[in-house]
């Protein structure tokens, strides 16, 4: 039952014809409960409210968001005999509000602007073949992104082996910051896609970073990890610096959410520290991304729109949960930017689908989104 995989029992998104499940990340991992999502205005809330977080997920929820959206209006729209015209327009807002529900993960964009352009294409055919047309772009996009992760997994155990050299099969100690797994994605994941490549040559050990304040590694990536029998030890963020320092890293990898044309990466705060860490203590520290997730309108990191959330998620004991408890004294406030940006140079490898990207990164996803 305990065998590494190079898969995953994982799947936190339940879509097809008419249908979008999404499985409520909050609730893990006490529970498995799922959310319905009916219109693109419910799956845009349970984007906001991280019921459904990591970017390449939230952009195939959002896909699939706006096909059901596209079944709704036309099912209304049927009933009451309102126009075309009525129906497009209500349809490009609700893409206009999905695309706004979180704004550093560049992947939700992707996934709309896709869908808007089978949308305008499709203008003037019979509705239901228009919504028949993006549930099958949804189909598309989520496959792709599924493929995408298989494929970057490979990419990216290799590109550690070689770099790490040594024995092929010795084990690994691979730290990682957030959820960048199954639990992020449709497939096995994009940093933990590459662990999982990795464990199924080696044995291969993971510290979590815990990842304050949400615990996206203490509650999902050691879920995840540890459902799939891949050993995992959760770390405090705060201990990370010194762990790496003290040699027990081998390497690290973590995802992201918008990588600008230099090949500056926004991923989850506590990310930079992370990567200052590993090159002052000689760690590789490698990103992993599809392509979905490069941006080269962004010329730098300083272009990359940084979400900040309510610093009251950083004050409550469990933010995702019921309990309400504060850690501290009424009326002091916190700040929670949710995303740093570490800069290119500090970056070792960004691995993608298409292949790895090294020093000097602005050439080298250059040439990785020129390919086919
Ligand atoms: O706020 P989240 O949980 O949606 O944050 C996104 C992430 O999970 C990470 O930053 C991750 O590394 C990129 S998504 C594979």
């Amino acid at each position: 039952v305990n065998e590494p995989l190079f898969g995953t029992r994982v799947k936190p998104i339940d879509a097809a014809p008419g249908r979008l499940r999404l499985l409520d990340q909050r609730r893990l991992p006490r529970e498995e409960t799922w959310i319905d999502c009916d219109s693109a205005e419910a799956t845009a809330e349970a984007i906001r409210s991280l019921a459904v977080r990591g970017a390449p997920l939230i952009g195939v929820a959002a896909a699939w968001g706006l096909a059901v959206e596209a079944g709704r209006l036309a099912g209304a729209g049927g009933r009451s005999g309102a126009a075309a015209e009525t129906l497009d327009a209500a349809w490009e807002s609700s893409a206009d509000r999905l695309a706004e529900a979180r704004p550093t993960a560049v992947n939700l964009r992707f996934g709309v602007e896709r869908m808007r352009a089978v949308f305008r294409a499709s203008a003037g055919a019979p509705t239901a073949e228009r919504v028949a047309l993006l549930e099958a772009e949804a189909w598309s996009f989520e496959a792709e992104d599924r493929e995408a992760c298989a494929t970057m997994g490979r990419h990216g155990a290799a590109w550690i082996a070689s770099c790490l050299g040594g024995d092929p099969t010795a084990p690994l100690r691979v730290l990682t910051h957030c959820n960048a797994g199954a639990l992020a994605t449709a497939g096995i994941g994009t940093a933990l896609g590459v662990v999982r490549a990795l464990s199924a040559g080696r044995p291969v050990a993971v510290f979590a970073d815990e990842t304050r304040p949400f615990w996206q590694g203490a509650r999902l990536t050691a879920w995840e990890l540890a459902k799939d029998g891949i050993d995992v030890t959760i770390l405090p963020d705060v201990a990370a610096a010194s762990v790496i320092a003290s040699g027990r890293v081998s390497v690290a990898v973590v995802g992201a959410d918008r990588i600008a044309a230099n090949g500056d990466v926004a991923n989850k705060v506590g990310t930079y520290g992370v990567a200052l860490a590993c090159r002052a203590h000689g760690v590789p520290f490698v990103v992993a991304a599809p392509r979905t997730t490069l941006d080269p309108a962004c010329p730098s990191g300083r272009d990359i729109p940084i979400e900040w959330r309510d610093g009251a998620e950083v004050l409550l004991l469990d933010p995702s949960g019921d309990s309400r408890l504060s850690v501290a004294p009424p009326g002091v406030p916190a700040l929670y930017p949710a995303f740093d940006v570490t800069p290119a140079a500090l970056v070792d490898a960004i691995v993608t689908e298409a292949g790895v990207s090294t020093a000097p990164h602005a050439e080298g996803l250059a040439r990785l989104l020129a390919l086919p």
